[in-house]
């Protein structure tokens, strides 16, 4: 591999459509910034960027929401992410935002050239569009009745009264929020990225690292889930996917034909990275293409686990397809942090949003950051409670840290009036207790430093404390307050080598505790130490003044914590009664598996839907199961179902059912339907999209 010169830091642009919580800075912001500072005060060049990712659904539903324009949305959340990053200590050298017109422009040009090189193919789908409002509507533009409860409310994606996930072609009574006319179904074009032929240089290029012949990053250091999840997606075989939409919001795409189009997303947000380090080196005034250009730099992605395949696969797809971009050398993403034995919930509500937490805990940043690094989940998914908040607060930060610095300061103001001591010439660190004390600190930052570059940041955290357990216990076994009046020059040894590891505690734990490492640094009256010299002998100078002691930190009682805990329960909006289950049927006899693995089951999609003449329970289908020629099949739903909006539904099909004619129409298998109570029927669909023909095992 070649020499890495600088690195470029990025951190997933958040949707500007809500505020942040602490699932947010488990999962990317703290790991990245801890990453940053770590390398900065080795005297490393990294850059650091992120901004707010401003288009797509998210917005423009979380828009319909608050009644307000999608640019009213993203102005206000883009404003308020940015503080809430600053009030953490999460500096970004530049926080952008993906609305601007730098980004237009350069995820246009991203696009074009990708066009050039070949690299999209252009495919027709049906999809609804409103004649009066003369748009396609994207999923919440489309309200109907939900096929599973009735509501007559439910949006194409999703119905609210009972939580079913829908698509627009399964609402009855379809209309459209925008004119509240019936939409059509409308054929529209779009650009698809034929992610299959980048197929096996991608499987390759993840699990060997080997690119165009070249070794590019040790398979060894990404984390066994984020290649587990990449792997899962390979294995699945990479398919098509569309890289525009028919949206009024977002980036339009830059070609002759294409008005009323949008680039998708996952399209422009990644690029947002890239318009964000152009906007960083045109205010700087220096280049911004050797961050994202050159195989002397190091790309890392810093993303939660809902974000693996779109930065592991997708972005890198389309950077090699453009071409003369590097690929991220590592991909270090988290798991999930949940809230109190629950999944974090923007929607539920039932999450710690930093702007409040700010309020709460006014100059506390510290101590949630402390927490939050103690349950980083970086393997598997963690759980963050108030009284584990209230625990560490209270048990490391105030007992173990706090308390030693506060010791120091307390006995140099006493003794010395608040000056450095003058340590005995000599025998700073060859007195018995100290060569042990020397012995277990000395390796302490680079062991900190190798956590934090293999991504271990828990434990890395957790190796800088031990400075200040060292610190305290070499305290405790000298007894300093003891020895004052029998061997001052003894005290005044100990006194200096206690300020020598704060020193060094103001270096390694800037990282993670950027606020309390800044006022360390106040009390001894010295400037940010480089990494490597965090004990250096001659940074604590004898006679120099110090600062008061200060409390660090303050216990925390347990009414406090109560309150928070109520706080979250007060607030999480009461939850929908579930639709009533269908009373139980005595269960069928049993039969072996065998039995079952002679069922074909299959997932399809309908590709036409017709009334069969005479017979009004009867619809004709033909069923598309990856076989050259649709199968047709006779069904009993015509009245459930409108035939119109049927086509392009994805089923759950038995394939070697015996065939059978039905009103002189041959049915060649038969489609699966659930029932409930009162005999309304609903489609089995499979939670995420699958191509027909998908095996059901
Ligand atoms: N906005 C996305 C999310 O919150 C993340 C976008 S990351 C980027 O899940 F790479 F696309 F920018
Ligand atoms: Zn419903």
């Amino acid at each position: 591999m070649k020499e890495i010169k600088r690195t470029t830091v990025t951190a997933a642009l958040p949707y500007a459509n809500g505020p942040l919580h602490i699932g947010h800075i488990a999962g990317a912001y703290q790991p990245a910034d801890i990453y940053v500072r770590c390398l900065r005060l080795r005297g490393k060049e990294v850059l650091f960027v992120c901004g707010s990712d401003e288009h797509g659904a998210a917005i423009t539903i979380r828009a319909l929401k608050e009644g307000i324009t999608p640019k009213a949305i993203v102005d206000k959340y883009h404003a308020m992410m940015g503080k809430a990053f600053t009030d953490f200590g999460i500096n970004f050298d530049i926080y952008h935002r993906t609305s601007s017109e730098l980004h237009r422009k350069t995820s246009q040009d991203f696009f074009l050239q990708l066009h050039a090189n070949d690299a999209f193919t252009e495919q027709e789908e049906f999809q609804y569009y409103d004649e009066e409002a003369k748009q396609f509507l994207a999923d919440r533009y489309i309200k109907g009745t939900c096929p599973v409860c009735g509501n007559t409310e439910a949006y194409g994606d999703q119905c609210e009264k009972c939580g079913t996930a829908l698509s627009p072609k399964e609402l009855k009574d379809v209309r459209s929020t925008l004119s509240g006319s019936a939409p059509v179904l409308k054929p529209t074009s779009h650009w698809y990225l034929p992610m299959e032929r980048s197929q096996q240089w991608v499987e390759e290029w993840i699990n060997t690292g080997m690119l165009d012949g070249e070794q590019q990053h040790l398979a060894s250091e990404w984390k066994p889930q984020v290649l587990g999840q990449c792997n899962s997606w390979l294995k699945d075989g990479l398919r098509p996917r569309a890289m525009t939409r028919d949206l009024d919001w977002g980036v339009p795409v830059p070609l002759p034909g294409a008005d009323g189009k949008v680039l998708y997303v996952w399209l422009d947000a990644p690029i947002g990275y890239i318009s964000a380090t152009k906007q960083w080196a045109t205010d700087k005034g220096v280049e911004w293409e050797k961050w994202w250009k050159s195989d002397e730099t190091r790309l890392l992605h810093f993303i939660g686990k809902d974000n693996i395949v779109f930065h592991c696969i997708i972005f890198p797809i389309l950077l090699k397809m453009h071409g003369g971009f590097i690929l991220p050398q590592n991909v270090p993403a988290n798991e999930f942090l949940n809230l109190e034995g629950e999944k974090l919930s923007t929607s539920r509500n039932w999450a710690v949003w930093l702007h409040e937490y700010i309020e709460r805990w006014p100059d506390r940043q510290d101590e949630l950051r402390y927490t939050l690094a103690s349950i980083m989940p970086e393997f598997k998914d963690s759980e963050f409670t108030w009284k584990d908040f209230q625990d560490k607060n209270n048990n490391e930060l105030v007992s173990i840290l706090g308390n030693f610095v506060q010791r120091v300061f307390v006995l140099c103001n006493k003794y010395y009036d608040g000056k450095v001591p003058e340590p005995a010439p000599s025998s700073v660190e060859a007195g018995e207790q100290d060569t042990v004390l020397w012995a277990e600190l000395h390796p302490l930052p680079a062991k900190v430093a190798d956590e934090v570059d293999r991504f271990r940041f828990r434990e890395a955290m957790a190796s800088a404390m031990n400075v200040a357990r060292l610190g305290n216990k070499y305290l405790t076994d000298t007894e300093p307050w003891k020895l004052e009046k029998t061997d001052p020059e003894r005290v005044r040894t100990v006194l200096y080598n206690s300020l020598r590891i704060v020193g060094a505690l103001s270096v390694v734990l800037d990282p993670f505790l950027p606020f309390t490492a800044a006022k360390l640094r106040t009390m001894l009256g010295i400037g940010i130490l480089p990494w490597d010299d965090a004990f250096r002998n001659d940074l604590i100078v004898p006679g120099a003044s110090l600062g008061k002691p200060v409390h660090l930190f303050k216990p925390i009682d347990d009414a406090s914590i109560a309150a928070e805990v109520e706080r979250l329960h007060a607030n999480k909006p009461k939850e929908v009664a579930p639709t009533q289950a269908v009373a139980a049927k005595p269960a069928k006899p049993m039969i072996t598996f065998d039995d079952f693995a002679k069922l074909d089951l299959r997932i399809g999609v309908i590709r036409t839907a017709e009334a069969v003449p005479k017979a009004d329970k009867l619809l004709k289908l033909t069923i598309d199961i990856g076989e050259e020629v649709p199968r047709t099949v006779v069904s009993g739903i015509a009245q459930h179902f409108d035939p119109a909006v049927l086509p392009g539904t994805e089923v759950l099909f038995l394939a070697n059912l015996e065939p059978r004619k039905m009103r002189g129409v041959e049915s060649q298998g038969m489609v699966l339907m659930a029932e409930d109570a009162e005999g309304k029927l609903t489609f089995v669909r499979p939670a995420a999209a699958v191509p027909a023909g998908s095996e059901v095992r």
